[in-house]
């Protein structure tokens, strides 16, 4: 009576586990513990037995009779629980699922990949350096003495006396140098601080640096690597001009201004009239500069350039105000 008791047992729990609906598991109390139920029969059965066995056998039923009913209580919590969860409208599976929100790429960072991987195209690699930087490779190394009055044009975030946030990319181009031997073709993306705010500066923005040296390159190099960047980037119809210009790093020097997107040239409010835009600053590197790289500025020519993202972003699409791109309203970002 013992095994069989045992092997009730075993059935019965396993039944109440596998009951799935507060009904199914009604029918398995009554079943096990009702009037007519098996352990009921069983107790009943107790006078039948030895009487020296009679109350471990009374004993032992009684057991089965308390976890069997325990494991119903705690069945029935677990059923209820997900028929919380469950309640309410009955699922529609024809619905059309709820859109997701999905995030993208900032406007600013797409500008830039599309202009990194024109110059990835003809074999320039990327570079990077650190957004605070020493006096030395933000002026000094770039032929910009302490004294000179270039450096008036970059209005600088001081860190402490030698230490400033870059006012340009171009200091990677000393970092670069310094590291390795020519030929030398590199991008390099980055921010970049000027103290500076108002609707077409931000006191943080973005350049992509140029800087290609090798032997004999020339400035019909610069001007056909970046007419080839122009008409990719701005289309074939572009027209790109070369106002002559100074730069400290860079000799001779010059700016670069492509026709207006906006109006083909023709004169509009974007251009102010002119016809063109103005995108970036461009030239052959400074002897100086070889020198504090350690090159041979006998052997080696090269060209820098140094381009604004944000301006660029802007006359891409037409945006009115620099504040735009860094404000992160949802509004404005998801147009792109
Ligand atoms: N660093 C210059 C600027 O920020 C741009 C430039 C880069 C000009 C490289 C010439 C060569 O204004």
């Amino acid at each position: 009576m013992k095994d069989e008791l045992e092997a009730f047992a075993k059935d019965a729990l396993e039944q109440i586990q596998l009951a799935s609906s507060a009904q199914s598991l009604e029918e398995a109390r009554v079943h096990y513990l009702g009037r007519k139920g098996k352990i009921t029969e069983i107790l009943r059965g107790l006078s039948q037995v030895p009487e020296a066995e009679r109350p471990a056998m009374g004993q032992a039923a009684n057991q089965v009779k308390q976890s069997l009913s325990e494991a119903i209580d705690a069945r029935k919590a677990e059923l209820e629980a997900v028929s919380d969860a469950n309640e309410g409208e009955p699922a529609d599976f024809s619905l059309p699922s709820r859109r997701r929100s999905e995030g993208h790429i900032h406007v600013i960072n797409q500008v830039t990949e599309e202009i990194l991987s024109i110059f990835f195209e003809l074999g320039f690699q990327t570079a990077t350096g650190p957004d605070i930087e020493t006096e030395y490779y933000n002026f000094e190394s770039l032929n910009i003495p302490a004294d000179h009055p270039a450096r008036d044009s970059h209005d600088t975030f001081f860190v402490k006396p030698g230490v400033v946030l870059r006012t340009h990319t171009s200091p990677v181009q000393m970092r670069v140098m310094e590291k390795m031997q020519p030929p030398v073709a590199v991008v390099v993306p980055g921010r970049v601080y000027r103290v500076d705010n108002d609707a077409s500066h931000s006191p943080m923005f973005y350049q992509i640096e140029g800087l290609l040296v090798d032997e004999r390159v020339s400035f019909a190099e610069l001007k056909g690597t970046l007419m080839l960047f122009v008409h990719r980037f701005f289309g074939k119809t572009a027209k790109i001009r070369f106002r002559p210009h100074f730069f400290p790093f860079t000799e001779p020097s010059a700016e670069m201004d492509v026709s207006c997107t906006v109006c083909q040239g023709k004169g509009c409010r974007v251009c102010k009239h002119s016809g063109w835009l103005e995108v970036l600053g461009c030239g052959m590197v400074h002897p100086n500069v070889f020198r504090h790289a350690g090159y041979d500025s006998e052997k080696y020519t090269g060209f820098a350039f140094g381009l604004g993202v944000d301006r660029i972003a802007m006359l891409r699409h037409a945006i009115p105000s620099i504040t735009h791109l860094y404000e992160n309203d949802l509004r404005f970002l998801e147009q792109f």
